[in-house]
């Protein structure tokens, strides 16, 4: 559908306490501002124009990655004065969707359910039914139940306060009426404010019918006004992430200890214990399990790959059925090959690792590129800078790395080399050769230990 898209976020949001403007504050990794932006998109390509007024050089900086338009409002005179300053940004007729930068449970679909219902006399409303509406903007019906008006809560009367059915705030309406009205509007009310809802008596009385489209999800008008309000939207959204997940046949030990900040995919028989953290994208492959208290963000896990709890992956690839952990972190730039095992306590960082290679313990791996089939013993470092400049260390297949060995890079391990426990390699060492730097042990037969006198 082609409708323009406005977004108001001039709100200051004072009861955030924060120095971020409200709308760039996060749900589930994403500015709120973007997920508003996003459930428009799908349902209208035009560029939106984004209210903005306080802080509105940080959202603007913020949101610098989008296609967009900015309206300026220097003061916060309401709703309406808000929408009046789109006004030239506008077309002259086709629908206007305007939506709030605070509050981002919005679906698409309830977007485009209130399109089409405007199709027709350019006005329709989105309402929802809530148990507690106090606050929010109360629908009053005519006789006959057409939308008459809606009340503002501090300038309703009890009786109108009883209503359960509020204005959500999203509206889609007609640009040639809104150009219409918008100047029209006035501010002798309760709040001494412009209010867009005051266009609802303005049609009537032109003899427009404003629409209604009901949502039965409360959840989806909720505005966030404060952090408790944050967290609780952020909950609403990681049980429908869940929810999602479960639905497309992942087994979550535990629906409520998962948390997607970003998109994660998974393939077939994936299994997610408790505690586990995605950020960006993740991609998991068939059978993949993924243990409790594991950190991953932007990475991609082969089939059949197991990671044991405690890991922290971030940017890198996983091959096909290796296991990972516990206690392992696997830096950016890392790629694991197929059957690759890394245990505890081992760190990698921007290295590949062949095919069949394995480093289970104590270890540091930096800048390496190192083959198949290659074991790492526990306590290897590669020593990969030297205070001004990181250089590689390449181990090739089959080699034998002993314990507690130093790479000094940049080195060269040729195929199929040992290295001798202990040892400290600098020099590039050819194919086949065992390497070894070992003080020769001494044992000295007769030797006392020092003792402390006997009190
Ligand atoms: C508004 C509606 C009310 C509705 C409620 C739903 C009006 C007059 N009232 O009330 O019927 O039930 O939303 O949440 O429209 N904003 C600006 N500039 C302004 C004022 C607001 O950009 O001058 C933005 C805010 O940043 C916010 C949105 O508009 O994103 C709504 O503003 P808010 O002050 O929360 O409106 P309410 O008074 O709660
Ligand atoms: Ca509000």
């Amino acid at each position: 559908m082609s409708a323009a898209i406005v977004v108001l976020a001039a709100g200051q949001g004072k009861r955030m306490h924060s120095n971020l403007p409200k709308v760039m504050h996060r749900v589930a990794g994403k500015p709120m501002v973007e997920h508003v932006l996003d459930a428009a998109a799908e349902v209208a390509t035009c560029k939106p124009v984004v209210v903005y007024g306080h802080g509105g050089q940080q959202l603007r900086d913020g949101l610098a990655h989008r296609n967009l338009d900015w309206a300026e409002q220097a003061e916060q005179l309401g709703t309406g004065h808000a929408v009046a300053q789109t006004l030239s940004l506008l077309p002259d007729q086709g629908l206007v969707l305007i939506l709030y930068g605070d509050v981002p449970l919005l679906r698409a679909q309830s977007l485009a359910g209130l399109l089409g219902a405007a199709a027709d006399s350019g006005f329709a409303v989105l309402t929802v039914t809530m148990t507690d509406p106090s606050g929010y903007g109360r629908i009053l019906r005519d006789a006959v139940g057409n939308v008459a008006r809606i009340v503002e809560h501090k300038d309703a009367t009890p009786a109108e306060l009883a209503v359960a059915e509020i204005n959500t705030g999203i509206m889609a309406i007609d640009a040639a009426h809104l150009k219409r009205w918008i100047p029209k509007l006035g501010n002798s009310n309760a709040q001494g404010e412009y209010y867009l809802t005051d266009c609802v008596e303005m049609a009537v009385a032109e003899g427009i019918a404003v629409k209604r489209v009901h949502i039965d999800d409360a959840d989806e008008a909720i505005g966030v006004n404060n952090r408790r309000q944050l967290a609780e939207v952020e909950r609403i959204h990681q049980t429908r992430i869940a929810n999602a997940l479960l639905d497309v046949g992942v087994t979550l030990m535990d629906p409520a200890r998962i948390d997607v900040r970003g998109e994660l995919v998974c393939g077939r028989d994936v299994v997610i214990d408790v505690n586990v953290v995605c950020e960006g994208r993740v991609v998991l492959g068939d059978n993949v399990r993924i243990g409790p208290n594991n950190f991953i963000a932007n990475a991609t896990i082969g089939d059949g790959v197991e990671i044991l709890p405690n890991c922290v992956i971030e940017s890198a690839t996983i091959g096909a059925l290796s296991r990972i952990g516990p206690f392992s972190r696997v830096r950016p730039e890392t790629n694991l090959g197929r059957d690759t095992h890394i245990g505890n306590f081992v760190e990698i960082k921007k290295s590949d690792i062949g095919e069949g290679s394995k480093i289970n313990h104590l270890a540091y791996v930096g800048d390496a590129e190192i083959g198949r089939a290659v074991n790492v013993g526990a306590g290897t470092i590669t020593c990969n800078y030297d205070g001004a400049f990181k250089h590689k260390t390449i181990i090739e297949d089959d080699v034998f790395v002993g314990s507690d060995t130093q790479l000094v890079a940049p080195v060269r391990i040729g195929k199929g080399v040992t290295i001798g426990a202990g040892t400290t390699v600098t020099d590039d060492v050819e194919a086949d050769k065992l390497v070894i730097s070992r003080v020769r042990q001494k044992t000295i037969s007769g030797w006392q230990r020092p003792r402390k006198p006997k009190k």
